[in-house]
């Protein structure tokens, strides 16, 4: 049985594939267009299919679209009620209602072959759910959605019963925590539905002194949803425009309704455990990403386990939605393998790209050792491995990656992606060696989703990465499914005893992670990194003026 799923509707528009109940491949739309969040999330966008992505995901398993079992489009607008009834009174719902309507019309044009009668209509929200609950390893487990809208709905609770979604709760609109998360975003000069997470920053500068003002804006109700009124958040600090300069005030704000987000989902996630009696809590929508909030609700619920699929946005509802409709269509499915389910390519495939390019390069014994020399001696790698990451973290597959151990390198890896100085970066770290250095948060946390208190002791040994509160997100990297990021943390720790190394994602601002190999090759030409780790080669740059 073969299922595509697809994400269009708002933003990040993603496909993935799903045959005989294994995920095989996923990816955004972004990496290919090299457009940042694949399109704004606008009416008149709503149209626009994942038609590259959705076309590699086909040809990444030799499927023709006439081959196809079904098509699963994560949105249905046959559960849109008017804008008046939403109480958004968004008039560019009509628009986004009839584009969803014409989707299989859409999909056959651009996938040639396909009959549009196999595209199911998968309720968003269900799309969700079914990427955390029927993704995560634990089959049976508790469901929380916490996203800014679906079609009438912010949210949805429930549980997994042998594979089978169960619905508990759901609230209805207007009231949507990641709206008003959104809101905020838009009110600290920052870009909505995109720039969230650094809010979620900027929250650790401040003290949350207007908490008591938002908890009666912002509760949970004993029904498992929950109220967000309308803020005026102009009462609390000015609105900013793009780059302005933000105050004590606007951190404060950040930190308050940071804070009062965390009590709330709290709340939730105790209403679904207690519903449910699970042990396993599993979580997508973009509120999700939430790092700081998914450690609260590890913390502070009875939930033994909390999963969240990495992919938490938009773009997992592609997953989401073909798992869904292949266990509708009778098949078993399976939990996803890993994040790494996006472009790969050869050793032979990457020379011949290198070779194109006309530059030096080297294939080292070991490529994990040649990093480690270069990170030891205080360099910057770019790290192209293997398959590409589904979701916006990268994690050892398209990586910057630092020495953690100077405190100037945090402004330094800033610098090279262009971005501001209050965004922390994040630490890999040897899973075996973790649990000395990193508590509080989950470990194992393959995924970068949850943040842990850094041990007093090794703060100043990684400063790099130990952000201001004294905390980190870290990504802990298993040998059994990781060998190569392992080996090469391993070989950065016998030369400088750091069993951590500085991760962001390989980019620069404003642009899409790297996802091919000529992205790899124009990222490093234009930014001050000293050496391209592709696949098993090297390429190392000549300098003209002495390394920072
Ligand atoms: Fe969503």
């Amino acid at each position: 049985m073969k299922v595509l799923g697809i994400n269009a509707i708002y933003h990040d528009p993603a496909a993935a594939l799903v045959v005989d109940g294994r995920v095989v491949a996923a990816a955004e739309e972004e990496r290919f267009s090299r457009r940042k969040h694949g399109k704004r999330p606008l009416p008149w966008s709503a149209w626009e299919l994942p038609e590259l992505s959705a076309a590699w995901c086909l040809a990444e398993a030799g499927i023709r679209p006439e081959e196809l079992d079904a098509v699963a489009y994560s949105f249905d607008p046959g559960l849109m009620v008017t804008p008046e009834e939403t109480g958004l009174f968004d008039d560019g719902d009509t628009m986004r209602k009839r584009y969803a309507e014409m989707a299989p019309d859409f999909l056959a044009h651009a996938l040639p072959g396909l009959d549009p009668a196999k595209v199911h209509f998968v309720k968003h929200h269900v799309a969700h759910a079914a990427s955390a609950g029927k993704a995560a390893p634990q089959r049976d487990n508790a469901v929380l959605v916490l996203d800014g809208r679906g079609e009438a709905h912010s949210h949805l609770a429930g549980r997994y019963v042998d594979g089978q979604l169960e619905i508990l709760a759901g609230q209805s609109l207007p009231h949507s925590l990641g709206l008003m998360y959104e809101e905020l975003t838009d009110h600290l000069g920052f870009l909505r539905s995109s720039d969230e997470f650094k809010v979620m920053a900027m929250a650790s500068y401040g003290k949350p002194r207007f908490l008591g003002e938002l908890s009666e804006l912002i509760r949970a109700t004993d029904d498992g949803g929950f109220r967000t009124e309308r803020i005026d958040f102009t009462e609390f600090a000015p609105r900013l425009g793009r780059g302005d300069d933000w105050t004590e005030a606007h951190a404060d704000l950040a930190a308050s309704v940071q804070q009062r987000l965390e009590e709330v989902l709290v709340d939730l996630a105790r209403w679904v455990h207690a519903r449910t009696g699970e042990k396993t809590l599993t979580m997508a929508g973009g509120t999700a990403l939430n790092c700081v909030a998914n450690t609260r609700i590890l913390a502070e619920s009875p939930f033994e386990e909390v999963w969240v699929q990495p992919a938490a946005g938009d773009a997992g509802t592609a997953l989401g939605a073909a798992l869904h409709v292949a266990a509708e269509l009778g098949e078993r499915t399976e939990p996803m393998p890993g994040a790494a389910l996006g472009r790969g390519w050869s050793d032979d495939e990457i020379q011949r790209w290198l070779d194109t390019a006309a530059i030096d390069y080297e294939r080292p014994d070991d490529v994990a050792e040649a990093v480690a020399e270069v990170l030891a001696d205080n360099g910057i790698v770019a790290w192209f491995q293997g398959r590409s990451e589904y979701g916006p973290r990268a994690l050892g597959h398209r990586s910057l990656l630092a020495h953690p151990g100077f405190e100037a390198n945090l402004e330094r890896m800033n610098d090279v992606k262009g971005r501001e100085q209050f965004r922390p970066v994040a630490p890999m770290v040897l899973l075996e060696r973790a649990p000395e250095i990193f508590s509080r948060g989950p470990i194992p946390s393959p995924y970068m989703l949850f943040v842990h208190d850094v041990a007093e002791e090794w703060r100043e040994r990684i400063p790099t990465v130990t952000h201001v509160d004294g905390t980190a997100r870290i990504q802990t990297i298993d040998p059994a499914t990781e060998p190569l990021v392992h080996r090469m943390i391993s070989a950065f720790e016998r030369r400088t005893s750091l069993p951590v190394v500085v991760n962001t994602s390989l980019n620069t601002a404003g642009r899409p992670m790297v996802d091919d190999p000529r992205d790899a090759l124009e990222c490093f030409g234009s930014a001050p990194v000293d050496l391209l780790a592709i696949g098993p080669f090297v390429v190392r740059r000549p300098r003209r003026t002495p390394r920072p």
